[in-house]
């Protein structure tokens, strides 16, 4: 199923008739395609729900071109970004094209599926407005970082599990739920392997984000448990290129502090809650989904 829904995007794009946007496209790294896996498990008994998965991908691939080029990324899954080989100006008009492109085709399905997605498409886009503000300077609000990431990733995520509900005439909003819960322990989970595994393992530079600017769940829950020296010496190193000595101090206390540990809790919790929600509706591959993304190593 997830090669019908490759396919039905090579399918659109082709019907743009341009060749250098087919090779484009062409070139750019699937990822894990958890939309796609979501839509088609949900919706599996429905025909259209392969054009959905497409459209949903390929809007969340454009946000990836965009979201590179905001942060000046290298590498997207292992291989050079389109930003790195093609230059920011054709990242940004290849993530326009792929972004209304799979808007035509949305508007083709009914009123409140597309109603759904286009508004976690909003959402998505002032979350990630979001982010770059909280990047400008260590965050350790904790709530501000959480609408963050519910509106940057797990928005999106959620409108794909309702949407293929509704598609499927199923309850949208149990799935919703689901679908949000997913989508934030996701994020959360993507926090700590910036933290715990090589950059070879993540196919992006490992240790970044807080290189970044960004300060994720574990470097907040660091932030609380550190005392005055050690949060000095921390926030310190918010936007800065990291040497070793550096990156092993933030290991060793994310470990000491429990910081880590409370991080995987909060997206263990989420999960188990949406596990439960699909073992309810006798929905075990839905279930199984949360558990592999949770236990997943990059
Ligand atoms: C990745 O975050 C970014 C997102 C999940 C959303 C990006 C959204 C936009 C750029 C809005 C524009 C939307 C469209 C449809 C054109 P990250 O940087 O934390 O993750 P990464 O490490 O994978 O880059
Ligand atoms: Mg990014």
């Amino acid at each position: 199923m997830l090669e019908q829904v490759e396919r039905q995007m090579r399918r659109f794009i082709g019907e743009l008739e341009n060749e250098e946007i087919v090779k484009l496209f062409a070139s750019l790294p699937h990822g894990k395609r958890l939309r796609a896996k979501l839509v088609l498990k949900v919706a599996h008994a429905v025909p259209e729900a392969v054009r959905l998965a497409a459209v949903i991908e390929m809007i969340h691939a454009a946000s990836l071109l965009h979201d590179d080029v905001i942060d000046d990324a290298q590498t997207r899954r292992g291989v050079a970004s389109l930003n790195a080989t093609e230059g920011s100006k054709q990242a940004v008009m290849m993530g326009d094209i792929l972004y209304s492109k799979g808007f035509e085709e949305l508007v083709g399905f009914d009123e409140k599926i597309a109603k759904i997605v286009a508004g976690a498409v909003t959402q998505l886009s002032i979350g990630e407005l979001m982010d770059v503000r909280l990047s400008d300077r260590f965050n350790p609000d904790l709530d501000a970082y959480m609408r963050m990431i519910y509106q940057k990733t797990a928005a999106l995520i959620e409108a794909t599990a309702a949407s293929a509900a509704l598609l499927a005439g199923k309850d949208e909003k149990i799935y919703a739920v689901y679908g949000r819960n997913l989508g934030i322990a996701f994020q959360i989970i993507d926090d700590i392997l910036d933290i715990t595994q090589s950059s070879e393992q993540l196919g992006k530079p490992a240790m970044h984000d807080l290189e970044e600017g960004k300060t994720t769940l574990p470097y907040i829950y660091l932030y609380e448990a550190l005392d005055e020296t050690g949060k000095e010496k921390l926030v310190s190193f918010h936007g800065r290129t990291l040497d070793e000595e550096r990156k092993n101090w933030i290991r060793t206390m994310m470990e000491e502090t429990g910081a880590l540990r409370k991080a995987y809790f909060h997206a263990r919790e989420l999960g188990e809650e949406a596990v439960a929600l699909m073992r309810g509706e006798n929905e075990e591959a839905l279930a199984e989904i949360v558990e592999a993304m949770i236990e997943r190593d990059f």
